[in-house]
């Protein structure tokens, strides 16, 4: 994974509360897919520096957030206090701590690339889901991944580094980079139905802040949006 989210946690979190790519890309299309969380139980898992967990808390949801990061728990913990339930778990070994359907609606925004796996993930997800619940994640574009690196065969999954500028000084990060198929699939396994699909759409703010991005992330999507449902 790299520093990006230990040794520079506090650099990114104030990368992302107003930069475009975060902020009026990869948020508002996820929160589109979420509506309403007024008196539902949220789980985010990756939940970085609680950015999200703090728009639940505020819409009157009732938020656990997850993240390996010690560093990243310390900071939502700061932010939120007793408003949320967080602590550090490596989402690879699943949801122990928690009960099964316990939540209206399962989260997890950019974080599934750092998992090479995501079946095992998904299936404790789908436990933890009340019947009827939604998860809702984004993750990289498999073609975005797919172009700016040389593949051998793009239905593998593969572990890509890159250097990322995110914080305004390169940082090198590691992410698996997987084909549609694997994610669909691995859905599926899960247990899980689509429901929603979208590539996101940049906030029409962007245009007179960033007009660049705003005219590249118009034409080449860099995420994906997915809604599940249980099956
Ligand atoms: C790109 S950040 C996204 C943060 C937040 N979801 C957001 O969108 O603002 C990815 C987060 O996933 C966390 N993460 C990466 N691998 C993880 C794992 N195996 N288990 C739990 N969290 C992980 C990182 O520590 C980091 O905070």
């Amino acid at each position: 994974m790299g520093e990006m989210y230990t040794k520079h946690a506090k650099k990114y979190a104030d990368a992302i509360e107003n930069n475009a790519y975060n902020a009026l890309y990869e948020r508002p299309s996820t929160l589109a897919l979420i509506g309403d969380v007024t008196n539902k139980k949220v789980l985010d898992l990756g939940c970085g520096p609680g950015t999200y967990a703090e728009l639940f808390v505020k819409a009157g949801a009732q938020v656990t957030a997850i993240d390996l990061a010690e560093e990243m728990v310390a900071i939502t913990r700061e932010r939120l206090g007793d408003n949320v339930t967080c602590y550090a778990q490596d989402l690879a070994n699943g949801l122990p701590k928690e009960q099964d359907d316990a939540f209206d609606i399962v989260v997890c925004p950019l974080m599934l690339h750092y998992l090479e796996d995501l079946v095992p993930l998904f299936k404790e997800v789908h436990r933890v889901l009340k019947s009827g619940g939604l998860f809702v994640f984004s993750t990289h574009h498999p073609l975005v991944d797919f172009e700016e690196n040389a593949f051998n065969n793009y239905f593998d999954v593969e572990l890509l580094t890159e250097e990322w500028n995110t914080i305004g000084e390169p940082v090198e990060v590691s992410f698996y980079r997987r084909s549609f198929t694997n994610l669909f699939e691995s859905l599926s396994e899960g247990g899980f139905v689509l429901d929603k699909f979208s590539e996101g759409k940049p906030d029409p703010e962007m245009k007179t802040e960033s007009p660049e991005t705003f005219e590249r992330l118009s034409r080449r999507p860099n995420f994906i949006f997915i809604r599940a449902k249980a099956n």
